[in-house]
């Protein structure tokens, strides 16, 4: 049974304990996480009964990094990290150099040389978005100012992962590991082989990040719009993953940058994009399924033992996980002149490791830089960590309040003209979304209080309908479709008013009326001349989008049909009545 566990059952049994145990995880009132852990325990190598396939799992957790990563950059936005700079960044780069020369006091006091030190600390250093993410979601604080100064903050440790990651592989023979590769050259060269391959792999990374923020804005929203406009869904979704992966590996492939950071970029691209929320939920259920199997497979990784091997260790890594990073964050925060409010919600918000700091041991591992212990030490200080994570929140929460009624004017007042500047900064930004948001309701609001005929077809439906629209307009006495000509689309008119030019007579369309269907209806030619009367607005929806569309909205065609036909007949009837008067 261990030798033959395929891909399907390690995915299987993985979700179903990940399930059960989430679950009574939640009930426990413990982050689910917690339960997708321990799933990964149970079903490792390290306990008896069932056991995954280790490599697979770990190719599922890639995915699970990726997808993950994909979600950090959809939600990241540019101007809330600028605006949160002055305290985040500081604050993230601290913290990681003090914890990180603590976690290297550690590694000696371990035994462990310089390389496996720095891998150590500074996987010891960088929080879990997962974790905080999940924690403001359901205090209802991703909005506030503390909320979105520890994601900036989140992001800023993220990306110096980033760059650890991406450098670590280079300087691995430089600290004691295996060389890379690339840089393992005769020793006399060696110190200007490791900078050529730094110098390189920087490089590298600039021009991938260059192409990513010039290239990738024009070119993934674009493709974005083309494929809605298709108004497929799953083609949809289909392409957010084929452009989340395809950057993820390609970069990979191309630059030699890391599959996270490569996914990260392609999520910061495709928010530009006013598709991405779209694009964000579509992609949820798969980044959902994908992260729970990353836990899971760290949590096979995990060899428990050390809990009775090393204890102290164990204690020694959370004291540094949960209290000294802790106090190092209330401290930058409180030097940086911002309230302890703030500081103590930063504090307990990031008192906890997760996934980086599981890629940053798993790859200091492959390169011979970390001890096996080590990992074993990340993983059970990663574990504990978020478990007690619930309990750090409660704790700090009671901090604030006793502080704050032990010194009320020292607690009300510290830092207040810094977090009033910030709030007002970070409140303008809100304001500018949500505006764009606004704007956007508008568009559709007045789509369907124009064309009621839409309100009928669901909301995604009238979002395409509005990428499907060409805007066109016309002056008065201009004609707009030429009877006899072949029909290239179908007019709606959200302002001004048309004439019908019949035979004898004219029918005067407005505002909320449409003209130009029946040449399309009966793929012949258009019936009549139709002139501006007006300085007028239309929808234009062309001949392929309107055959696609309707064929879809089989109730919306009819409407059109019937409207068609009524005109029809009135036509008819009218030139029986000109044809008899005539004759009389
Ligand atoms: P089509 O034939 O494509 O181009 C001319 C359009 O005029 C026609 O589609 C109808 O949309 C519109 N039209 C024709 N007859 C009438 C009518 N009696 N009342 C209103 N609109 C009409």
């Amino acid at each position: 049974m261990h030798q033959e566990v395929g891909l399907i059952a390690t995915v299987a049994v993985g979700f179903v304990f990940a399930a059960v145990l989430g679950y009574l995880a939640d009930r426990l009132r413990l982050p689910p996480l917690v339960g997708y852990l321990v799933a990964g325990i149970m079903i490792g190598s390290y306990t008896p009964g069932f056991v995954a396939d280790g490599e697979l799992a770990s190719q599922l957790a890639e995915m699970g990094v990726i997808l993950l990563m994909f979600g950090v950059g959809l939600h990241f936005s540019t101007s809330d990290l600028l605006a949160v700079r002055g305290v985040a960044v500081p604050g993230a780069l601290g913290r990681i150099l003090f914890a990180t020369l603590i976690g290297i006091g550690l590694a000696f006091w371990l035994g462990w040389g310089l390389g496996a030190g720095l891998v150590f600390g500074l996987s010891l250093s960088v929080a879990s978005t997962v974790v905080l993410l999940k924690a403001l979601e359901e205090q209802n604080m991703v909005d506030s100012v503390d909320g979105r100064v520890a994601v900036g903050w989140l992001i800023v440790e993220d990306l110096a992962m980033v760059l650890a990651l991406v450098l670590l592989p280079p300087l691995a023979g430089l600290l004691g590991g295996h060389a890379d590769a690339a840089s393992g050259s005769a020793a006399g060269t060696e110190g200007i082989a490791i900078a050529l391959t730094l110098a390189m792999t920087l490089l590298k990374v600039g021009a991938f990040a260059g192409m990513a923020i010039f290239i990738g804005p024009k070119v993934v929203p674009w493709v974005l719009t083309l494929v809605a406009r298709t108004g497929s869904p799953e083609l949809f979704t289909l392409s957010v993953l084929a452009i989340a992966l395809g950057i993820a590996f390609g970069s990979a492939e191309i630059f030699g940058v890391s599959f996270a950071l490569g996914a990260f970029f392609a999520g910061v691209v495709m928010s530009e994009s006013h598709l991405s929320h779209r694009a964000a939920a579509d992609s949820l259920p798969l980044q959902n399924a994908f992260s729970v199997l990353f836990f899971v497979s760290v949590g096979m990784l995990f060899d428990p033992s050390i809990l009775v091997r090393d204890p102290i260790a164990v204690v020694a890594v959370l004291a540094l996980i949960i209290v000294a990073r802790s106090v190092i964050a209330f401290g930058i925060v409180l030097l940086l002149r911002y309230p302890i409010g703030m500081g103590l919600s930063i504090a307990a918000g990031l008192a906890q490791i997760g996934e980086f700091s599981f890629i940053l041991a798993g790859l200091g591992v492959s390169l011979g830089l970390l001890p096996r212990e080590g990992q074993d030490l990340i993983l059970a200080g990663a574990i504990l960590s978020i478990t007690l994570n619930p309990l750090v929140l409660l704790a700090g929460e009671g901090l604030q309040k006793s502080i704050r009624s032990a010194w009320p004017s020292l607690s009300k007042k510290y830092g207040k003209r810094n977090h009033d500047k910030l709030s007002r900064e970070l409140a303008i930004i809100q304001t500018r979304n949500e505006e764009r948001n606004r704007q956007h309701q508008l568009e559709m609001q007045q789509l369907i209080e124009t064309f009621p005929m839409f309100a009928q077809v669901s909301e995604d439906s009238q979002e395409e309908l509005l990428l499907l629209f060409r805007p066109k307009s016309a002056s008065p006495g201009e004609r707009v479709v030429r009877a006899g000509d072949r029909g290239d689309g179908m007019y709606f008119i959200s302002s001004g008013a048309v004439e019908v030019q019949l035979e004898d007579e004219n029918v005067r369309l407005e505002a909320g009326a449409f003209f130009g269907e029946m040449a399309l209806l009966s793929g012949g030619r258009r019936t009549a001349d139709v002139v501006a009367v007006d300085f007028c607005e239309f929808l234009l929806l062309e001949r392929r989008d309107f055959n696609m569309f309707m064929a879809r909205h089989p109730a919306l065609r009819a409407a059109v049909s019937n409207m068609a036909r009524e005109r029809t007949e009135m036509n008819v009837s009218r030139r029986r009545r000109d044809q008899s008067l005539d004759a009389t």
